[in-house]
């Protein structure tokens, strides 16, 4: 149960009627869209991207782990059809009726379903997007949905989340074997290395088209709370990083067959800080509706994560204590606030 979250309420369901709706309402108004200037990407250079059939392959993404804290990757070998699919799975869930969709809502304590943004309950101000969330089987939200044709979402869904599965534990090994680990330094891989016990939800993220996107925020910054998370974006752009020493946000452009690949908390702690996570957001667009599709990685349940041992010496002392994927949650929802408010760069 690691993606238990404070929940929110859907306070009203004509929040969630966003083609109805012609002004951003107070509601959904952020004073801060512009706290940062937008960087022009050109001068600092882009979010890398890396050809994973690139033999200096590793090399390149421990750069970009470093650097970034995200990057880009093609030759990833989920085919293109997969991503397809998924995206209009995605876009026909979403374009159900609001009430339709709220039969399939996550209940106040659950973790799957339908709903507003899974940190809404850390801001006082709503998003602009929706969301549904899917830990173990997607069946009985499905069958909610489409009671007659609830198969095609679950077999896209279960083939989706295998592909995933797949890449996520060879991605765990380029970005760890940059810094010289191997299968023998990490216990919690299982006996092959093969990360069978990992835990991973998806989540299916929708930004509506908005009238006055500057006034709004899609999805507010904060980095992930897991190992990695393997995001497809359609071809919206929306997505935008903070790299470290920058100073604003930087558009990470939508690239047919590309995936982005986020560093997260766990793998920051995991790597002794060798690896930043990468502050993230998304905008929305004034005419197009953007949809994500974010596999979260993370550890087997109730698995200690702390800094490898191998990174740990005399000069460089553990910056972080071992924790487990939900206690680590507990941790960062009692100082979402405050962790927000360092990163915040004031002018
Ligand atoms: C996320 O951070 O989970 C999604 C970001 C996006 O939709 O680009
Ligand atoms: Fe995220």
């Amino acid at each position: 149960d690691a993606f238990r979250e404070v929940p929110v309420h859907l306070r009203n369901k004509d929040h969630l009627d966003f083609e109805s709706i012609r002004e951003v309402p107070d509601s959904h108004t952020w004073q801060d869209v512009d706290d940062y200037p937008s960087v022009d990407t050109a001068a600092v250079g882009g979010v890398p991207v890396v050809d994973l059939n690139d033999p200096n392959a590793m090399k390149l993404v421990r750069h970009a782990c470093e650097t970034w804290g995200v990057f880009q990757i093609v030759n990833h070998g989920i085919p293109m059809t997969l991503l397809q699919e998924i995206e209009a799975q995605g876009r026909r869930l979403f374009s159900l009726p609001a009430e339709h969709k709220l039969k399939a809502a996550r209940s106040p304590d659950g973790i799957s379903g339908y709903g507003l943004a899974r940190i809404s309950s850390f801001f006082p101000k709503l998003m602009w997007s929706e969301g549904f969330t899917i830990v173990g089987s997607p069946v009985e939200h499905a069958r909610q949905l489409w009671p007659d044709d609830y198969t095609q979402f679950c077999d896209v869904i279960e083939e989706y989340v295998k592909e995933m599965k797949g890449l996520a534990g060879k991605l765990m090994w380029v970005m760890l074997g940059g810094l010289g680990i191997t299968k023998p330094d990490l216990k919690w891989a299982g006996p092959k290395g093969d990360f069978k016990e990992a835990s991973a939800g998806l989540q299916l993220n929708s930004y509506p088209a908005c009238p006055d996107p500057n006034r709004t925020m899609g999805l507010a910054a904060h980095t992930d709370s897991t190992l990695l998370t393997i995001l497809y974006q359609n071809n919206t752009s929306g997505l935008q990083v903070l790299k470290d020493g920058s100073t604003g946000w930087i558009t990470v452009p939508p690239l047919p067959e590309a995936l982005v690949v986020n560093v997260g908390d766990l793998l920051h702690i995991l790597s002794n800080g060798k690896y930043p996570s990468v502050f993230h957001r998304a905008v929305v667009h004034q005419t197009r509706h953007r949809l994500s599709a974010a596999y979260l990685y993370g550890p087997p349940p109730n698995t200690q994560v702390g800094p490898l041992e191998k990174l740990v010496d005399l000069d460089n002392p553990p910056l972080y204590k071992s924790v487990t994927w939900n206690e680590y949650l507990e941790t960062k929802a009692k100082h979402f606030n405050e962790a927000l408010g360092t990163l915040r760069i004031t002018s």
